[in-house]
């Protein structure tokens, strides 16, 4: 049976994180150098928190560009813990680096992606997740859409095990898209999980509209 579409968290934050714990939607936590860097703390405390306050994966990027260097500091992430992916920026050094990566026995999330092509042979190269970077491919000036759906279909079709996770996205109708086309799941920054489960004004209408003919009801049920 297909999973259901995953939430993940595009965060360092821990509120954020505890929110998402309590509503039941949370699935992993994605991570980049610029979260990283903006969270103003040392990295192994950093770590620690998001492996603590949620029981999913972490997803950890390297830093390096230089093939040897990048397989190092996989190594070093997932024996930090073996709840972290190591995330691989799709070069074709990181391409190489997440082959190797994968050989180990390693997960991995190719990431920074743009093109079908790069989702491809991440997947192809033994990647466990693709992140193609959503905004940021409409930013160019480019429709995301029939690449995640000839994505989505290119994988089925040759039963990849390698999930797409829809990155770097910006609205709710975004996300909504996202589960359309059916992608395994997606990353939100804090602002837009809070979006996804803000309340609606015509819902608060319509709960003051009960709670006020509520008040003639003669009963003390609740009370
Ligand atoms: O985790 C990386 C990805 O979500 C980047 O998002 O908003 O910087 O394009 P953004």
């Amino acid at each position: 049976m297909r999973n259901p579409m995953e939430i993940w968290l595009d965060t360092t934050n821990v509120k954020t994180i505890q929110k998402a714990v309590r509503v039941g939607i949370l699935s992993g936590i994605t991570t980049n150098p610029s979260l990283i860097a903006q969270a103003k703390k040392d990295m192994e405390s950093i770590l620690e928190d998001l492996l603590h306050y949620q029981e999913g994966p972490v997803t950890v990027q390297v830093i390096s560009q230089e093939t040897n260097d990048m397989l190092q500091q996989g190594q070093m992430l997932y024996s930090f813990s073996n709840r972290i992916i190591v995330k691989v920026p799709l070069t074709k050094n990181g391409l190489e680096a997440l082959h190797l990566l994968a050989r180990q026995g390693i997960p991995t999330m190719a990431t920074v992606i743009f093109h079908p092509r790069q989702a491809l042979m991440a997947a192809l190269a033994g990647a466990n997740y693709v992140a193609p970077y959503i905004s940021r491919i409409e930013k160019l000036g480019e429709n995301p859409w029939p690449m995640l759906e000839s994505l989505t279909k290119t994988f089925q079709q040759y039963q990849l095990q390698t999930k797409i996770m829809g990155a770097s996205l910006n609205s709710v109708d975004q996300v909504i898209k996202c589960a359309e086309i059916g992608i395994y799941g997606v990353t939100l920054k804090d602002d837009l999980f809070e979006k996804m489960i803000e309340d609606y004004s015509p819902t608060v209408e319509g709960v003051h509209q009960f709670a006020d003919e509520w008040e003639h009801v003669p009963t003390s049920f609740f009370n």
